[in-house]
């Protein structure tokens, strides 16, 4: 996992230009998700590896109660600024594990371009630890590059923006089906449209429902 130095550093240098943190970004995976969640009103939502927050506002703005986490220092006080007049939790956290002292439970999670930044030896901790954090029947939606994403297999797994090793999301369906506490209710593919990258990037994505 890179560490909150790392994060720390990219968001000193790039709150506003990373490309995940545009518009267009948000708005793709929005429009992916949103053929999965539609009615979220009322609904309470963590967005995990929040990064620009604006997926998760866009639910609050449907009438979702939302909670935003990330490891960075720097990206929680930015966040803490720019939703201070919104009733929207922020947490600086590491691990889902450490939002359980909060005691509470979400009826959706999204963690989008998050997976491929952890190694694939800790997913099943951090999926056990999602699990404890959703109700009966929450659903747990889960985004990252794929292998047969043209960027990845040409920059042989190595984010371009960050430089940083990158491990695709394709293998972690073998991961899920042993695991007990998830159904996976939707494992899909599709392409993340984004004017900072020329080419379309393919992403996975699964939509897991707590068992
Ligand atoms: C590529 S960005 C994606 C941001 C956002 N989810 C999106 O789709 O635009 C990855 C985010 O995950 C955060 N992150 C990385 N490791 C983390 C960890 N262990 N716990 C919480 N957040 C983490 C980073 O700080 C960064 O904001």
């Amino acid at each position: 996992m890179y560490t909150r130095e790392f994060w720390d550093m990219v968001y000193r240098r790039h709150i506003y230009d990373a490309p995940w943190m545009s518009d267009s970004c948000v708005r793709a995976h929005m429009t992916n998700i949103e053929k999965y969640i539609s009615d979220v009103n009322g609904l309470d939502l963590l967005d995990y590896g929040c990064g620009s927050g604006e997926l998760a506002f866009h639910f609050f703005k449907k009438g979702a109660r939302v909670d935003l986490a990330d490891i960075s220092d720097e990206l929680i006080a930015w966040l803490k600024k720019k939703y201070a007049k919104e009733d929207i939790g922020i947490y600086c956290v590491e691990t889902p594990k450490e939002l359980q002292r909060n005691q509470k439970q979400y009826d959706i999670i999204v963690a989008t371009s998050f997976f491929h930044h952890i190694e694939p030896d800790l997913w099943k901790t951090f999926l056990q630890d999602f699990a404890a954090l959703l109700k009966q029947g929450g659903l747990l939606i889960i985004g990252g590059w794929d292998q047969t994403d043209e960027v990845i297999a040409e920059d042989k797994n190595t984010a371009r923006f960050t430089g940083q090793k990158t491990w695709p999301l394709n293998d972690m369906r073998a991961l899920i089906e042993q695991m007990d506490e998830y159904e996976i209710k939707v494992n899909t593919l599709e392409n993340l449209q984004i004017d900072a990258f020329s080419i379309p990037r393919k992403i996975r994505y699964y939509i897991l429902k707590k068992q």
